[in-house]
C-alpha cells in the first residue's frame, strides 16, 4: 500500500510540473513568424495537425467569438483532464502483424458533435458543416441553438435524402415546445434525437461570461427518467442521450431502452470536475464490457487526434464526436471542415496500421495499457490509492 500511495504521489508531482499545453506545439507559430498579423488565417495547406486549427481560430476570430468556442466551466479542469487522459494511456502495439488488409472503405469512426453558433466563424455557418460532412461521409448532430434553423441545414443535405444528419435538443420545461422540435426535426428529415442531459442548468464559464456570452441553454429544465419515457411517445425518431457520465446511468438508459448512449462531459463545459470519457468508457468497460454490445456507445470530448479516437474505439466505443475543433475549422470555410476530415481520417489509418491493427472495429482493448488511469485516475481514488 505504501508503495502504490508513494507511487501515484511521484505521477502527481511528474504531471504537475509539466504545464498545461492549449495545444501542443506543431511549429505553425515558429513556421508562420512573429510578424504573422492577427486577424489573418494561416494558409490552410499549412494546417498539419488539427490543434493548428485553435491556434487559426484563436488569432482570426475576435476575443469574444474565440472564448464562447475555447471556454471550459469554471477552473476548466476538466477541458484539461480531457485532453491529457488520452495522453496517459499508452500503446502496447503489435508489431510485424500484417495489416495490409486493413479496410479503408469503413465509414469513418468520428462525427460532428452539436455545438451552438457556427455563424460566429463563417457566415454560412453551419452550412459548411453539412456541406463537409456529406463530401466526407461523416455523421453531423447539429445543435438546436445553431446560427441557422432546423428547416434551413436540412435544406443545405443533397435533394435525393442521402445525407444522415441526427438533431440535438434540449429538454423544456414546455413540452409543447419540445414537441414542435421533434416534429421539425422528423419533417426535416432527421434520423434520430440527440437529447442533451447533462445541461440542466447554466454553467460558470468565465471566459465567455466576460464578453457576456452565457450558455446558448439557459432553460433550466428537468429531465427526467419519467420524461425520457413520455419523449418515446411524442416521436417515432431514436432519442440517444448525450452527457451520460457514470456507469450506473448507462445501465440505467440501457435498461429502458435507449438505443444508443452518448458519453460526454461537453467538453468540459459544464460540470467542472467530471471525468473524460475515456475514464468513463474505461468503468463502463470494467463493470460490464457487454454493455458496449447491449447498447452503441458514443463518446466525445477532448478529442484532437487520431489515437484519441482509436483508444476509444478499443473499449467499444461505435463512434467519437469533436466538438471545438470543428466549430474553429469552420473558419475556413467547407474546405477547412473538409481538411479537419481528412487529416483525421489519414490520422487514423497511419495509426491503425502502427499499432498493428488489422480492424479498426475490432481493435482489443489489450493493445492499449491502462494501468495510467487505473492507478492514478479518479477510479484509483475510488479504491483509496493515490488519495494523498
Ligand atoms: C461552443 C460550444 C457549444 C456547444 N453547444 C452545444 C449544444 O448546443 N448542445 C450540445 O449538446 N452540446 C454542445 N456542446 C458540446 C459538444 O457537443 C461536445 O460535447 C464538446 O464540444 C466535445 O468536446 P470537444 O470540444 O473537446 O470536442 C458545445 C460545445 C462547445 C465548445
Ligand atoms: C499562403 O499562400 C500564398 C499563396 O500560395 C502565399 O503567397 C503565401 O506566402 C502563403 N502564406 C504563408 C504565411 O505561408
Ligand atoms: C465578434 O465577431 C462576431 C462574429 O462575426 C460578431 O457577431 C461580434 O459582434 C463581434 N464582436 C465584437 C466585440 O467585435
Ligand atoms: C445525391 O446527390 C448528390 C448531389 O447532390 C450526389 O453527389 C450523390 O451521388 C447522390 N447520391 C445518391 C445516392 O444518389
Ligand atoms: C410553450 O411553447 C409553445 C410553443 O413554442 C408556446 O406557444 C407557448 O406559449 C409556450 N408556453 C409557455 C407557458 O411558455
Ligand atoms: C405512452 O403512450 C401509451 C399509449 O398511449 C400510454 O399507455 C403510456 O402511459 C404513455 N407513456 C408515457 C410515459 O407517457
Amino acid at each position: 500500500m505504501h508503495s502504490l500511495i508513494t507511487l501515484a504521489t511521484l505521477i502527481v508531482a511528474a504531471s504537475a510540473a509539466r504545464p498545461f499545453l492549449n495545444e501542443p506545439n506543431t511549429g505553425l507559430e515558429e513556421y508562420l513568424g512573429a510578424g504573422f498579423p492577427v486577424g489573418k488565417l494561416p494558409n490552410l495547406t499549412d494546417i498539419r495537425g488539427i490543434p493548428d486549427f485553435d491556434f487559426a481560430a484563436r488569432n482570426y476570430l475576435n476575443a469574444s467569438s474565440y472564448s464562447f468556442y475555447r471556454t471550459g466551466a469554471a477552473g476548466e479542469w476538466s477541458y484539461r483532464n480531457n485532453l491529457e487522459a488520452f495522453s496517459r494511456v499508452r500503446w502496447r502495439p503489435q508489431v510485424l502483424n500484417d495489416v495490409h488488409s486493413l479496410a479503408s472503405t469503413l465509414p469513418a469512426p468520428f462525427f460532428i458533435a452539436p455545438a451552438a453558433r457556427a455563424g460566429l466563424a463563417n457566415d454560412a455557418a453551419e452550412s459548411n458543416l453539412v456541406k463537409a460532412a456529406y463530401a466526407g461521409d461523416i455523421l453531423y448532430i447539429p445543435a438546436i441553438y445553431a446560427t441557422l434553423s432546423i428547416e434551413q441545414i436540412a435544406a443545405v443535405k443533397p435533394v435525393n435524402g442521402s445525407q444522415i444528419l441526427f438533431q440535438q435538443l434540449y429538454a423544456a420545461a414546455n413540452l409543447t415546445a419540445v414537441q414542435n422540435s421533434l416534429d421539425r426535426a422528423k419533417a426535416a428529415g432527421s434520423k434520430a434525437i440527440v437529447f442533451t442531459i447533462d445541461a440542466p442548468a447554466t454553467s460558470t464559464r468565465h471566459r465567455a461570461a466576460r464578453y457576456g456570452l452565457g450558455n446558448a441553454n439557459s432553460d433550466t429544465a428537468t429531465l427526467t427518467w419519467a420524461l425520457y419515457a413520455q419523449l418515446h411517445n411524442m416521436t417515432s425518431l431514436p432519442i440517444i442521450l448525450k452527457g451520460t457520465t457514470t456507469v450506473d446511468d448507462v445501465h440505467k438508459a440501457n435498461s429502458v431502452g435507449a438505443p444508443a448512449i452518448y458519453v460526454s462531459n461537453y467538453g468540459g463545459g459544464q460540470l467542472d470536475g467530471s471525468p473524460s470519457p475515456l475514464e468513463i468508457c474505461l468503468e463502463i468497460y470494467e463493470s460490464d464490457p457487454t454493455l458496449f454490445q447491449k447498447t452503441e456507445i458514443y463518446a466525445d470530448s477532448g478529442v484532437r487526434y487520431g489515437t484519441d479516437v482509436l483508444k476509444l474505439l478499443s473499449l467499444g466505443v461505435r463512434a467519437v464526436g469533436l466538438g471545438r475543433q470543428f466549430l474553429y475549422a469552420n473558419a475556413y470555410g467547407v474546405a477547412g471542415v473538409t481538411h479537419l476530415i481528412e487529416l483525421l481520417k489519414t490520422e487514423i489509418a497511419a495509426d491503425t496500421a502502427n499499432a498493428g491493427i488489422q480492424d479498426v472495429r475490432k481493435i482489443q482493448k489489450e493493445r492499449v495499457n491502462w494501468n495510467p488511469l487505473t492507478t492514478n485516475g479518479f477510479r484509483g481514488e475510488k479504491e483509496g490509492v493515490g488519495a494523498g
